[in-house]
């Protein structure tokens, strides 16, 4: 009798998917039942050369933000990839003009991870204000000594002003937990006039980005990293801020000026931040480790498993549609 476990069908497709990380189990057993799949088993982000391999071998490429797709990878003569799936909402990573030019299609994943970023935004406005992380310290560094009624004593969240830069999707769910859920004055600021509608469910005023900062006790940034939007809060902006306000950014780390961001924590300009995203990542710079009035996490938006696996699935839905000869659901402008 024949006891090998039965081998598992052959793919849908001949064709041949590289994915440049590790993803949910579930995700990856789904590429593998319909496409050739490759895997990168050590999971550390791949530099110029592996990328520049990647487009020669593969016919489509699941990238994502740890992936740099810069115009010079797109000059080679030889390349064999149609299709950049990113996995994640944001796709400064690729210069999709360059891979546009080579006729490349890039997609993007949309709305599967709006809430849980929305989450990871409010819990990064609660957590400095109400001083989570210095709590958390004090607690694990065996040094708490009892209850007082002075102690580690932080900012109400509650009814004070929020302002949100950038009206998409995640601003706006950011926004709507705010006004509901913490009774929160809300302000937007957005480079495209926001639809009223949406503007209305959030009990939001529209104003310019330097009014925002200089009404906000909070200031939630929600912009895509694009050469209009780099350094968008640089010194200048961050002046008009009130001193006892604080900055959250779970965007890109390049849409601040980290350098300003150091000095105005430093003087007191602000009076804490919340970072998910950073400009040199993974490096995260020692003068904000030493710093108690920032929350520092590592780009973890839309880190849940339900997310996870629901952008997998929509990369290889657009993956997919592309190989079918359909229109692609996710196609980056
Ligand atoms: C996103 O979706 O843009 C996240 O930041 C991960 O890239």
């Amino acid at each position: 009798m024949n006891t090998s476990p039965p081998s598992p069908p052959p793919p849908l497709f001949q064709h041949r998917i590289a994915l440049t990380r590790r993803l949910p189990r579930v995700v990856e057993r789904e590429f593998a039942a319909q496409f050739e799949v490759e895997t990168n088993e050590a999971d550390v982000p791949y530099d110029d050369d592996d990328l520049a391999a990647l487009l020669r071998r593969a016919d489509a490429i699941v990238s994502t933000v740890t992936d740099r797709f810069d115009t010079s990878l797109f000059s080679a003569s030889d390349i064999r990839t149609k299709v950049i799936a990113n996995f994640g909402v944001g796709y400064d990573n690729i210069d999709v003009a360059a891979a546009r030019g080579r006729g490349i299609v890039v997609t993007n994943t949309p709305d599967v991870l709006t809430e849980d970023t929305a989450d990871l935004a409010v819990a990064l406005m609660l957590a400095v204000a109400r001083r989570l992380g210095e709590g958390e310290r004090l607690v694990r560094g065996g040094a708490w000594s009892g209850w007082t009624p002075t102690q580690l004593l932080g900012t109400r969240v509650w009814g004070k002003t929020l302002g949100i830069i950038g009206w998409g999707r995640i601003g706006r769910a950011v926004a709507r937990r705010a006004f509901r859920g913490f009774g929160m004055t809300i302000l937007c600021a957005s480079r495209r006039p926001p639809v009223a509608a949406t503007v209305a469910e959030a009990g939001a005023r529209v104003v310019e980005v330097d009014e925002l900062l200089g009404e906000s006790d909070i200031v939630s940034l929600h912009t895509p990293a694009t050469p209009a939007t780099r350094h968008l809060i640089d010194a200048r902006r961050l002046a008009l801020l009130q001193h006892h306000a604080v900055l959250v950014n779970t965007s890109r780390g390049e849409v601040v000026d980290e350098r300003a961001l150091i000095t105005a924590l430093e003087t007191g300009q602000l009076a804490g931040a919340g970072l998910d995203v950073y400009q040199r990542e993974p490096e995260v710079s020692p003068a904000l480790l030493r710093m108690e009035n920032v929350v520092l996490l590592p780009h973890l938006g839309s880190a849940t498993v339900e997310t996870r696996v629901a952008m997998g699935r929509r990369a290889l839905e657009n993956v997919r549609a592309f190989f079918e000869g359909l229109p692609v659901p996710d196609p980056v402008p």
